[in-house]
């Protein structure tokens, strides 16, 4: 095992507590059957998904934002006021001012502090975890609520069998300390190219136009992009594949991960996967895993988070636990 390490700087960024939620509508593939020309079957085999969570009309991004945050505050024993920073990555704010982020800081009593949302498509997560790593990191911020969340059957047409299938609405939120140095972020990719823009576009609510996207193209930019990034994380922190106990990629499609993985040295058991039950949450994606691992995290090992979205945007972090 590998003694050689390269990071920029101690770990920073402790997670002490997690919380999810979701949609409270679950919708199976039969049920999208009933409605859509499609089945069970197309479903599975071509995106792994097999049911997923919608909104129901009470609940948007800020309601699955502020539960998840609520969760994730009461795991980590804290109240909202013990919170200096709160980022929200969204792409559906049920409107563009106020911010997500202002809302939930309302909601979870953290007030006077600082706010903002970070777009950045279904890259959200994994561009909002380099920002809460840089300041805490600079000492701007010592504890930071961070929050992927996005209610994206409200820019989906519920008649295009080609995206409504994929996606869903949940939130995932994480408390971060500064910490002692032990466990935290140790290093942040972040990469976009606005020339890729076509491939993916949310529509314009105004016109009532709705979520379009080059399903094939970003298929493939996913499965090249998403194993350059885990190699680069590794080569330069000096981690061994071996070392890293999860992998959590943005969970657009079974088949994405598949083909990434073949290109990773990383065990498939080591990749975590929950589309089969929550479909593709955008920048809720990530976060939403970590109810499912907190408990079996093992210090000294890593996680690697590696997203990717419209824009197209990507992005990854690499974390010591
Ligand atoms: N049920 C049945 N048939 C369908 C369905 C459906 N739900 N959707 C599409 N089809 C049909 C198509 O119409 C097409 O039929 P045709 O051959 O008669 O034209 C056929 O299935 C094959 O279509 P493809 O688009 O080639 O299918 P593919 O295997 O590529 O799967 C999919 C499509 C699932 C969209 C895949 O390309 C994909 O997952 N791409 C990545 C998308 C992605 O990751 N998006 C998230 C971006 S992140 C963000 O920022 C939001």
């Amino acid at each position: 095992m590998s003694t050689a390490r390269a990071y920029p700087g101690d770990p920073v960024g402790k997670i002490v507590g997690v919380g999810r939620a979701l949609g409270s509508r679950i919708v199976t593939n039969h049920d999208l059957a009933k409605v859509l020309d499609t089945d069970d079957a197309w479903v599975v085999e071509r995106t792994g998904i097999r049911e997923r969570r919608f909104v129901a009309d009470d609940e948007d991004c800020v309601t699955l934002a502020a539960d998840a945050s609520k969760k994730a505050l009461a795991h980590a024993g804290l109240e909202g006021d013990a919170i200096d920073l709160i980022l929200c990555a969204t792409s559906t704010a049920p409107e563009s001012m106020p911010s997500v982020a202002c809302l939930v800081g309302e909601a979870v009593g953290a007030v006077g502090v600082g706010a903002f949302d970070v777009a950045a498509a279904c890259t959200g997560y994994s561009y909002a975890a380099s920002v809460a790593g840089s300041m805490l990191r600079s000492g701007a911020a010592r504890r930071v609520l961070l929050i992927g969340a996005d209610a994206m059957t409200k820019v989906v047409n519920q008649k295009d069998r080609s995206t409504a299938v994929l996606f869903a609405d949940g939130a995932g939120a994480v408390v971060l300390e500064r910490g002692s140095g032990e466990s935290g972020f140790v290093d942040h990719i972040l990469g976009a190219d606005g020339r890729m823009a076509p491939l993916g576009r949310a529509g314009h609510p105004g016109t009532g136009e709705k979520l379009y996207q080059n399903g094939r193209e970003v298929f493939k930019f996913a499965a090249r992009i998403l194993p350059e990034m885990v190699e680069k994380l590794l080569a330069r922190s000096g981690v061994n594949p071996e070392e890293v106990q999860y992998l959590i990629p943005h969970q657009a499609n079974a088949r994405i991960i598949q083909a990434a993985v073949r290109r990773m040295e990383i065990s498939e058991e080591r990749i975590v996967v929950n589309l089969d039950r929550f479909g593709n949450t955008s920048a809720a994606s990530i976060p939403i895993s970590y109810p499912d691992i907190y408990d079996e995290l093992e210090p000294g090992r890593y996680i690697i988070t590696v997203g990717f979205g419209f824009g197209l945007t990507w992005a990854a972090n690499l974390y010591r636990i």
